[in-house]
């Protein structure tokens, strides 16, 4: 890893330590988690956010809830697993990766036969899945930046970068994969309106790494588009169903729009810890965040008291808007029910 690196969550000296993204890009700073009511506060209030960074705090949340025991028998630290599992569970609905990765380590906990060889195993686990997730996003970068183009205006949503991952990426992660290879690029990020996930963070780990940046505000996709600004499109998804659909943060389903009218291609990029292949479109919770993401700005009250306010988290862009998905197997292409069901089964 270069030392400049980015490295959004990580377990060290028996706690999780993660990028306070809600202090980015004022202050670059770390907090450092000691029991997993701690790490499930950090998800909820988004300290670490994006679907493969979620997944992963919440296998190192399990892990602290396994290692710091003081059980004498398999069943007691069975038990404190499945009280960490259900409070880890309950902190945000949409990204898969959380589900993906909690089930995956209480898998792995419920075929031990001792406290200790348990505890090894939930914290071996959720090592073995943030490596995972860092060579996942440089296989998907290989694939992706084959393309991009030299000289690439490339539009993207939220933050799918370094700071929703482990490390390096996934849309962001293709990016730098292209600027790798030599390839110039600039890179238009949205705003992200209401948190500010393009303007903060994309904004701040693209100009951390040099690659060229500007921000937008949401509002001025189409008209971008419309004036040949942008060459493609590339956003991350927190779960992409069988059919091919993609939930992504909110605002990405009219970027789609937006794209197909103005023939731009317009690409997810996704690892297969992302994919729910047992749910339809119907059936995915789309999270309600509180409405003073919404009321508020820079500190200061923008909406009348006493007025509604709609402030889901994400939308979904159906499989017929998106021209590819890059995972770490390669580029789907549609019908992507066929291209899935190859890949995964
Ligand atoms: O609410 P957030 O910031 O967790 O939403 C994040 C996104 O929507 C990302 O685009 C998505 O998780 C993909 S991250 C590789």
């Amino acid at each position: 890893m270069r030392s400049k690196e980015l490295m959004t969550v990580s377990w060290k000296d028996n706690s999780v330590v993660m990028i306070d993204q809600t202090k980015l890009p004022d202050k670059l700073v770390f907090v450092r988690c000691t029991n997993y009511e701690q790490v499930a506060d950090c998800i909820k209030r988004l300290v670490v956010r994006g679907a493969p960074a979620i997944g992963v705090a919440a296998a190192f949340g399990l892990a602290l809830a396994a290692v710091k025991s003081k059980a004498s028998d398999t069943s007691e630290i069975m038990n404190e697993l499945e009280m960490a599992f259900k409070v880890l569970r309950n902190t945000r609905p949409t990204a898969v990766n959380l589900f993906w990765a909690l089930d995956r380590v209480m898998q792995k906990a419920k075929s031990q036969t001792s406290v200790k060889t348990m505890k090894d195993a939930v914290l071996n686990e959720a090592l073995k899945m943030a490596e995972e997730d860092i060579q996942a996003n440089k296989k998907m970068g290989a694939f992706g930046a084959s393309l991009i183009d030299d000289g690439d205006a490339i539009l993207t949503h939220c933050n799918a970068g370094a700071l929703a991952t482990v490390a390096y990426g996934t849309a962001l992660g293709v990016l730098r994969s292209a600027k790798e290879q030599g390839k110039r690029i600039n890179v238009i990020a949205t705003e992200t309106r209401p948190v500010l996930q393009g303007a903060r963070l994309t904004a701040f780990e693209l100009k951390h790494d040099g690659i060229d940046v500007s921000v937008a505000p949401d509002t001025a996709v189409g008209s971008l588009m419309a004036r040949g600004m942008i060459r493609k499109v590339i956003v991350g998804a927190d779960r992409v169903l069988r059919s091919g659909h993609a939930f992504n943060k909110i605002g990405t389903y009219q970027i789609a729009i937006l794209a197909k009218k103005h023939d731009i291609p317009f690409y997810v990029a996704a690892p297969l810890s992302s994919f729910d292949l047992n749910s339809s479109p119907g059936q995915v919770t789309i999270e309600e965040r509180s409405f003073d993401e919404v009321v508020m700005m820079g500190g200061k009250r923008v909406v009348p008291k006493g007025v509604r306010v709609f402030n889901p988290a994400f939308d979904v862009t159906p499989p017929e808007l998106i021209s590819g998905i890059i995972t770490e197997k390669g580029i789907l292409t549609p019908p992507y029910d066929m291209s899935i069901k190859m890949v995964l089964g």
